[in-house]
């Protein structure tokens, strides 16, 4: 009994009235114990605080932005060229290199049911799923270089069962079992613009997938990057799950993060045009940084430098290397948190449920790309859009499954002839 009292205390002290009414008028004994102890697993203070900033949109200050430094991979000299990607083949041939694929996104633009890694497409090299083609670059670089690279999967509490089922049935599409790993990342409870977390059908605290920043300490409180530790993994690439023409293992990658002595490095494109929904590089208060294309201002989005070129042009293609020390440093550190505004349904006070057709929700997401900052330095590769990049993101238009598997198809047959 104490216990109850003291949730709806704490409720109470975070103006939570809706669950209050909620619990003491509608719900089952069985149903407040549930919600309790769900509840004492949230942090209301900082669930709080984050819908109280909510509105605030992060202001750039645009006095302390400079271009960032990017090495442009169509102009390396071949003698350079070499000497990188020899760096970097002995770092996967030696087993120090790993790779971890961000899939823990909803992919609600896509309009795919279940988790994006299975969403299928068909090429003119057959019909594959995300998760399938992700396999094949491995096995590919394996076969190259001797090895066979760990691979590591990054789940939400939404699709992670799914995922590894999809992946058993599928036999891994013939990858070493024992090399593939799971871990999940974090949620965050929704919040309705009014103040009142969001409740869901089940009764329970609507908690939503926290962002990619979530990988850092999820990966560690996994203890899987302690397991790569002691595997003698040094560097991890992170790439995320939809781009179909993402190169998982390259060395070039690798060895100019070496020779550049960084500790974490990226690939670019140039941006497409002023619209492009994509994060760009730059550096803020001399850091690195990547604006993303929700908070970058018009203004700035559509600014030119006197090429002509646009002044943040240099596109974040979700193509990522870490050294594992890296790693460790951001598993520790706090990430800010960027908010989105949602459509979320909901349990109303006398627990109908309600279905909402325009956004009435906030959900908090930390960026991967935040890490960033911690450090001085990166190193920046700027590939070709063609070779690399093409994201399936919506169902139709622009990013589309229509669009990536013409470039694709585009790549195979360059690559083939
Ligand atoms: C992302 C980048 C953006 C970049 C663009 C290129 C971030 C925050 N933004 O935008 O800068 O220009 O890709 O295509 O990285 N994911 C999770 N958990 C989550 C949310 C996402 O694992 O909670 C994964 C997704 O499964 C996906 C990746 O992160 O693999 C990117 O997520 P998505 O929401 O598609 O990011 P974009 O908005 O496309």
């Amino acid at each position: 009994m104490k216990k109850y009292e003291e949730t709806i205390e704490k409720l109470k002290k975070y103006e939570q009235n809706e669950i209050i009414n909620m619990m003491t008028k509608k719900y089952t004994e069985d149903e407040k114990n549930k919600l309790e102890e769900q509840l004492q697993n949230i942090n209301l203070e900082q669930v709080i605080e984050l819908y109280k900033n909510a509105k605030k949109i992060p202001a750039i200050d645009e006095t302390k932005i400079e271009h960032i430094k990017y090495t442009d991979l169509k102009s390396l000299p071949e003698e350079q060229f070499k000497e990188y990607k020899q760096i970097g083949i002995d770092v996967i041939k030696n087993n120090k290199y790993a790779v971890i694929t961000m899939a823990g996104g909803q992919g609600t633009r896509l309009g795919h049911k279940g988790p994006k890694g299975t969403f299928k497409i068909d090429t003119t090299n057959g019909e594959k799923y995300l998760f399938q083609i992700i396999v094949e670059s491995l096995q590919k670089a394996n076969e190259k270089y001797g090895v066979i690279i760990p691979w590591y999967i990054m789940t939400s509490e939404d699709n992670n069962d799914q995922t590894i089922e999809f992946l058993e049935k599928n036999n891994y599409f013939g990858y070493k079992k024992e090399k593939v790993k799971f871990f999940k990342q974090g949620k965050v409870p929704m919040i309705k613009t009014d103040g009142n977390i969001v409740i869901d059908k089940n009764k329970l605290v609507k908690e939503a997938s926290d962002g990619n920043g979530s990988i850092y300490k999820s990966l560690k409180d996994s203890g899987l990057l302690q397991e790569m530790k002691s595997e003698g993994i040094e560097w991890i690439f992170v790439g995320g799950v939809d781009n179909i023409l993402l190169k998982i293992v390259d060395p070039v990658l690798t060895g100019i993060t070496i020779k550049e002595k960084n500790l974490i490095s990226s690939k670019s494109v140039v941006k497409k045009n002023a619209k492009e929904r994509v994060g760009v590089f730059c550096k803020l208060n001399g850091v690195p940084k990547v604006i993303e294309y929700t908070e970058l201002p018009e203004r700035m989005a559509v600014e030119t430098d006197s090429n002509g070129e646009l002044m943040y042009g240099e596109v974040n293609i979700l193509s990522h290397l870490f050294n594992i020390k890296a790693l460790e440093k951001l598993a520790d550190q706090k990430l800010p948190y960027h908010t989105a505004f949602k459509k979320s349904n909901y349990l109303n006070e006398d627990t109908e449920f309600i279905e909402v057709s325009e956004p009435n929700a906030y959900k908090f997401e930390s960026y991967i790309f935040d890490g960033f900052s911690f450090f001085n330095d990166m190193s920046i590769l700027r590939v070709k859009r063609e070779d690399e990049f093409a994201p399936i993101k919506n169902a139709s238009g622009s990013d589309s499954p229509e669009t990536a598997i013409k470039l694709y198809n585009e790549y195979v047959e360059r690559n083939n002839k």
